[in-house]
């Protein structure tokens, strides 16, 4: 595999070659980020992974200082995983000049779920991939739904500016107790990383209420929020939506999703579950 910092290193290793699998990161991988190496190998060759974190997607007293730099580790993971070309730039090279030219997703999108407890965030996101997917000319990106709200807002990034690139969705991969991985994890003490299954189970648990035919969604969503409210979780929201453009569920919704976002001491969480509703009767 090789490393590169540069954009002019970059287009060095690219050159003569299309039809690359890229796969963005924040870095600090752990089996999830391995997991869409895999499935973007299915997908394109060569495969290119980047790792930056973006300081345009953290707002103000976030967790982007401390946010774990774990680049010689995770070289080692995505060459066993057959990554090709990983993309290490820093702030510098990414943003040489301030980026003061930005994406604005659809405020439907971006201030809504996530985005508004997190102004600016879904912007920051779709600058940084626009420019990664400039940079790398990707045939395929590979994005995970552990992240679903990023996933839409990239589709339709790609959608609304016609970039010449598929976009793969990968599913989620859980530690044994259900968590979904997530580099956040590592912040989690050791009581916290018990109690953070939680929010898992209480998404499966209002998918399961609605598969057995139960149709008050956001009285579901309501009690599974006490619940993380009384076991000491700080509750974002809890919400059900159409997985297609998480606007509310209609009756012709062929799939939903149930997305919950909490904290636990410093800690953000979040999770989704999508499904299909039962057939109306
Ligand atoms: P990061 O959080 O590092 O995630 C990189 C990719 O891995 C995203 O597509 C995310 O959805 C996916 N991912 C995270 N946890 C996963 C899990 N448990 N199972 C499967 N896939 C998982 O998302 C970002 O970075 C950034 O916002 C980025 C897109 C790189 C832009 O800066």
């Amino acid at each position: 595999m090789r490393v590169v910092h540069t954009a002019v290193e970059l287009r060095a290793a690219l050159a003569g070659k299309t039809g690359s699998a890229f796969v963005p990161t924040m870095g600090n991988l752990h089996a999830g980020h391995v997991s869409l190496i895999e499935l973007a190998k299915q997908h394109g060759q060569p495969v290119v992974a980047s790792i930056f974190v973006n300081p345009l997607q953290f707002g103000a007293g976030e967790d982007f200082e401390r946010y774990p730099r774990t680049l010689d580790a995770d070289c080692n993971k995505l060459a066993a995983a057959g990554c090709d070309i990983a993309f290490a730039p820093d702030v510098a090279e990414l943003y040489p000049v301030p980026q003061t030219f930005t994406v604005q997703p659809p405020e439907a999108l971006a201030n809504d779920l996530c985005g508004a407890f997190r102004p600016g965030h879904f912007s920051g996101v779709a600058t940084v991939v626009l420019k990664l997917l400039n940079l790398v000319q990707p045939h395929v990106a590979v994005f995970g739904k552990k992240d679903f709200q990023q996933l839409l807002v990239i589709r339709e990034l790609v959608r609304q500016f016609n970039l010449p690139v598929e976009i793969v969705a990968g599913d989620t991969l859980r530690e044994a107790d259900g968590l979904a991985m997530s580099s956040r994890n590592g912040y989690l003490g050791a009581s916290e990383r018990i109690q953070a299954a939680a929010l898992q189970r209480e998404l499966a648990a209002i998918v399961a209420v609605i598969q057995a035919g139960e149709s008050d969604f956001e009285a579901l969503c309501a009690a599974a929020s006490r619940h993380l409210k009384m076991a000491g979780w700080r509750v974002d929201y809890v919400a059900l939506r159409d997985a297609a453009n998480l606007q509310a569920p209609t009756p012709d919704s062929t799939r939903l999703v149930v997305l919950g976002a909490a904290w636990l001491g410093s800690t953000r969480l979040i999770d989704n579950l999508d499904f299909t509703p039962p057939a109306r009767a």
